[in-house]
């Protein structure tokens, strides 16, 4: 059985009031919610982390690199310029999707930019809480042979 670390970097505990228009109404809760209810019918284990601190982030997918298989990361606006999160994530070697709910490529330009992208495996972006959910399917079919890492 896979087992998947969720890291939701800063601000997304604001879900369901910030921006609405933006990034939809569901809050961070049911989100998480959801994806437990797809990580039970893929038959896989989920955990969920949300921090708005930079070096919480980092601390959290080293620790993910001791029990799960893979990540699903929103890094939040740290996705622009954290190499720390970066770093984490090419240091532990643990595949990783980036996910985000707003289509950052139609929004301002320093948005444009991902540092974290190059370390992942792939990236969702633009389909509010579906990301998450695409992301998490992206990812364990990426885990499954006879992919397991291979273009194939
Ligand atoms: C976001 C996009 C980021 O640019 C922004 O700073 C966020 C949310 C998204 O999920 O669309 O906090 O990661």
């Amino acid at each position: 059985m896979w087992r998947i670390q969720i890291i939701h970097g800063p601000n997304l505990n604001l879900l369901g009031q910030r921006a609405p228009e933006v990034y939809g109404r569901l809050t961070l809760a049911e989100i998480d919610e959801r994806l437990r209810a797809c990580a039970a019918e893929a038959g896989v284990k989920l955990r969920t982390f949300q921090s708005n601190h930079e070096g919480d982030i980092v601390d959290a997918v080293h620790q993910a690199a001791g029990w799960a298989d893979g990540l699903v990361i929103n890094p939040g606006a740290y996705t622009h310029y954290s190499y720390a999160i970066r770093d984490a994530i090419a240091g532990v070697g643990l595949p990783a999707v980036e996910v985000h709910l707003s289509n950052v490529q139609a929004r301002e330009p320093f948005r444009h930019t991902s540092v974290i992208a190059p370390v992942c495996v792939g990236q969702i972006v633009g389909f509010g809480w579906q990301s998450y959910r695409l992301g998490l399917a992206a990812l364990i079919d990426w885990l499954e042979p006879p992919h397991s890492g291979n273009e194939s």
